[in-house]
């Protein structure tokens, strides 16, 4: 079966690994800085920290951010990955969960307004999808607010770029992510103190004193291959985008696609999903649900229809056009009228 998301890897990001093997400066050396440099510039800000994943710059930029232990973190309730409850756990925070939007599957402002209290120090925000968050309504609730952009890398809120909008905003380089560091992650701030928080945190090495800190570094190695992945973000992502539209123009439908696509989504009529999902994955087709719940699922009625009656097919660059034009001849076929739910 066609995988369901696979990086992007050539001869540029060979020739990269094997330099920096051949080089033997491994864990740290120059392309760490640039990395930074070229990150941070892009997003308009100072270099960034880069981190050993999307998780630990999570972890990082709560610390940052100087979250107290105990204080409660906002996050929705559904997502496609647990780091955005367990970052919280480990920077000594309570996770308090919040439902999404009916539109999308992001943090619903309604919902975190009725969450928030004295205890409440920070509101963890995916853009799910490449689908920006109500970040103009959660930013007025003026908590600090943490841009999760694992999912979203180059996507704009009113012409920013998502990660700037933030007290600090979070990226992933996992391989099958938007740019793959074959693993890494970033922490982005416009705040001169937050970023030497992280950059201070992020690594015991050379430092003795009674200060508690991790080791969250990006090795060099990923460094240099995160560095022609990142040259290639505007191709990775339009390529993205053209799959999208191959599908989109298959099927007759939009389907749920963001402000970037990281995968494409089809929300489903109620009681047609799990037929439809079982009819293509006969086809070969390896759709998937992209939700679970982070908590116990009860009292979140919109996440519980984003959990229920929705897929994801891949796009990713990776994909041949021949596969790209099979999968959108199966999803036609393998769909049925009436299964779809349009306008998302
Ligand atoms: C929304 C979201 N946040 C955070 C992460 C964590 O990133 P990483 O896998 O690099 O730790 C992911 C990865 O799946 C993600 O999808």
């Amino acid at each position: 079966m066609i995988p369901q998301a696979k990086p992007l890897l050539g001869p540029a990001e060979e020739q990269a690994a094997l330099r920096i093997m051949q080089s033997g400066m491994l864990a740290v050396g120059p392309e760490i800085a640039q990395l930074e440099e070229q990150l941070g510039s892009w997003l308009g800000q100072a270099p960034a920290v880069t981190t050993s994943n999307g998780f630990s710059s999570l972890h990082l930029g709560l610390l940052a951010l100087g979250l107290k232990p105990g204080a409660e973190v906002i996050v929705p309730c559904i997502s496609s990955c647990s780091a955005v409850r367990d970052a919280v756990v480990a920077a000594g925070g309570v996770p308090v969960f919040a439902d999404v939007c009916e539109h999308s599957p992001n943090l619903d402002p309604t919902s975190v307004k009725q969450l928030l209290n004295s205890r409440t120090g920070a509101i963890l925000c995916p853009h799910h999808l490449g689908c920006v968050a109500e970040l103009e309504e959660l930013l007025a609730f003026g908590i600090p607010l943490l841009e999760d952009c694992a999912q979203a890398p180059g996507a704009t809120y009113r012409g920013a770029l998502v990660g700037t909008l933030g007290t600090v905003g979070s990226f992933s380089f996992y391989p099958t992510k938007v740019m793959a560091a074959i693993d890494g992650g970033v922490v982005a701030s416009n705040d001169a103190s937050v970023l030497a928080a992280a950059r201070d945190k992020r690594y015991y090495g050379g430092i003795q004193d009674d200060q508690y800190r991790l080791n969250y570094k990006m090795s060099n190695l990923n460094a240099a291959v995160g560095l022609v992945q990142f040259a290639r973000l505007p191709e990775l992502l339009e390529r993205r985008r053209s799959i999208a539209g191959r599908y989109s123009q298959a099927l007759g439908v939009q389907g749920l696609q963001g402000s970037i696509v990281f995968r494409f989504g089809l929300r489903t009529q109620p009681g047609r999903t799990q037929a439809l999902l079982d009819r293509l994955l006969e086809a070969q087709v390896p759709c998937r649900r992209e939700w679970y719940f982070l908590c116990a699922p009860d009292g979140f009625p919109q996440a519980r229809r984003w959990h229920d009656d929705f897929l994801t097919v891949p796009c990713y660059p990776a994909l041949q056009d021949e596969q790209v034009d099979w999968i959108a001849e199966r999803l036609a076929s393998s769909i049925r009228p009436g299964d779809l739910r349009e306008p998302i």
